[in-house]
């Protein structure tokens, strides 16, 4: 999504400096075209010659060099960027742009500019905490500039306090979230849920599935870089789960069911692509069941809802997964109709390049229509962009 964008990051004279070079290397590695604008400060910390060699392109530093012999620098910047990003951004240069301010290229650009532009401040405490500080992102904030909020941790004096600038990882999913505005699912709310359920038989055992939730990580993601709300119901699991989201934790499948119910009434979206158990322990022991007590367990387990089939709201476009070992698409095609599906998405769990854990799946598509499209062997990232490519067409079609 973040392919031949246009950004300008414009980097600011503070020790975050630094940061900002791993910043531009992921963005150019994600395709983006980096247009990095420095203030004289920033070449104080951080030369211009290492922006250049990771966006293999001219860092810009003055005001009146021309870019090429046609084009009036800022505003070719101005005009084709698709987003304006500063990061590290000082007090003065937030000062300097609530003013209007423009002595260099990079304020200069900012003023010409029609592009969203994010902020990411990085000082002093003190100087964030000032109120005339305050009133400056307060001002900007007003005219729509986007801040991606400083932190708490070590500053450049070596005091602990506020005004750290973000993460690399959360200036990622910043950028990434003001891009998919134009993306084909902005304004569409996602249900998604991911990995196993935990089923308890006393308070330290339970019955669980190999789902590591990956699939619907890579869902999750895809959807939020499209533009989409996501909210992410997610069982117990070892992975760290996408930003960007929102996160709803759960263990049972009871949880789980109703946690969807919670939040599906004004979705657009369904994707269940949770291993739910299909089986609890009905009576789960309160306390830890002691070996010694018994030579032998008996659990008495009592079927789940199935939540896909049990969920619904008018226009909900609703996605299972199914996951066989046998007569695939027969299978997957029964499960389409009783839980009343428009699309499924069923992988052989036999294949050892598709299934639990792994980031590969190989998936066919089963729609309401009929319709029956055998994908080849993909990452589990290629998979989700397929199932939100059929899930828009099924949209748009109803
Ligand atoms: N599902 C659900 N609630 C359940 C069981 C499954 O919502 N209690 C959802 C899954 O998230 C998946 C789809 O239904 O999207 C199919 O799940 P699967 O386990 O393949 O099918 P089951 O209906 O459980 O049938 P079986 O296990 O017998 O194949």
């Amino acid at each position: 999504m973040l392919a031949n964008k246009s950004i300008v990051l414009g980097v600011t004279g503070g020790i975050a400096a630094f940061k900002v070079a791993e910043l531009a290397s992921q963005l150019t590695k994600a395709g983006a075209l980096i247009d990095v604008v420095m203030t004289r400060g920033a070449m104080e910390f951080i030369a211009p010659l290492t922006f250049q060699a990771l966006t293999h392109r001219p860092v810009v530093t003055e005001m009146f060099r021309l870019l090429t012999e046609t084009e009036i620098g800022h505003i070719s910047l101005a005009s084709r960027a698709d987003l304006i990003v500063v990061a590290p951004a000082t007090a003065n240069v937030i000062a300097k742009l609530a003013c209007g301010l423009a002595d260099d290229m990079l304020t200069t650009t900012i003023l010409a500019t029609r592009a969203p532009v994010l902020i990411a401040p990085a000082m002093e405490e003190n100087m964030l905490t000032n109120t005339v500080t305050q009133a400056n992102i307060a001002s900007l904030r007003e005219r729509g500039m986007v801040f991606v909020e400083s932190q708490f941790g070590r500053l450049a004096s070596g005091k602990i306090g506020k005004g750290r600038m973000a993460e690399v990882d959360d200036l990622m999913v910043a950028i990434r979230k003001i891009i998919a505005q134009k993306g084909d699912l902005a304004g569409m709310k996602v249900v998604i849920t991911a990995g196993g359920t935990h089923e308890p038989i006393d308070p330290v055992r339970f019955i669980g599935n190999r789902s590591s939730g990956k699939m619907g990580f890579a869902l999750a993601e895809a959807a939020r870089d499209r533009g989409a709300e996501v909210t992410l119901i997610l069982g117990p699991t070892y992975l760290q789960p996408p930003k960007g989201v929102k996160i709803v934790n759960v263990e049972t499948a009871l949880d789980m069911k109703r946690a969807v119910e919670g939040v599906v009434a004004d979705a657009h979206v369904l994707i269940m692509a949770a291993a739910v158990a299909d089986f609890r322990v009905e009576q789960p022991a309160e306390q830890k069941i002691k070996r010694e007590k018994l030579d032998g367990m008996d659990l008495h387990l009592v079927k789940n809802p199935d939540i896909l089939a049990q969920v619904s709201n008018p226009g909900l476009v609703k996605v299972g997964f199914a996951a066989e070992s046998q007569d695939l698409v027969e299978n997957a095609r029964a499960k389409l109709e009783k839980k009343h599906l428009q699309l499924i998405v069923a992988n052989n769990i036999t294949s050892p390049e598709s299934g639990f854990g792994v980031d590969t799946n190989k998936v066919t598509l089963v729609d309401a229509a009929g319709n029956v499209t055998e994908l080849p062997l993909m990452s589990k990232r290629e998979v989700a962009e397929q199932v939100l490519n059929k899930v828009g067409t099924l949209r748009s079609s109803s």
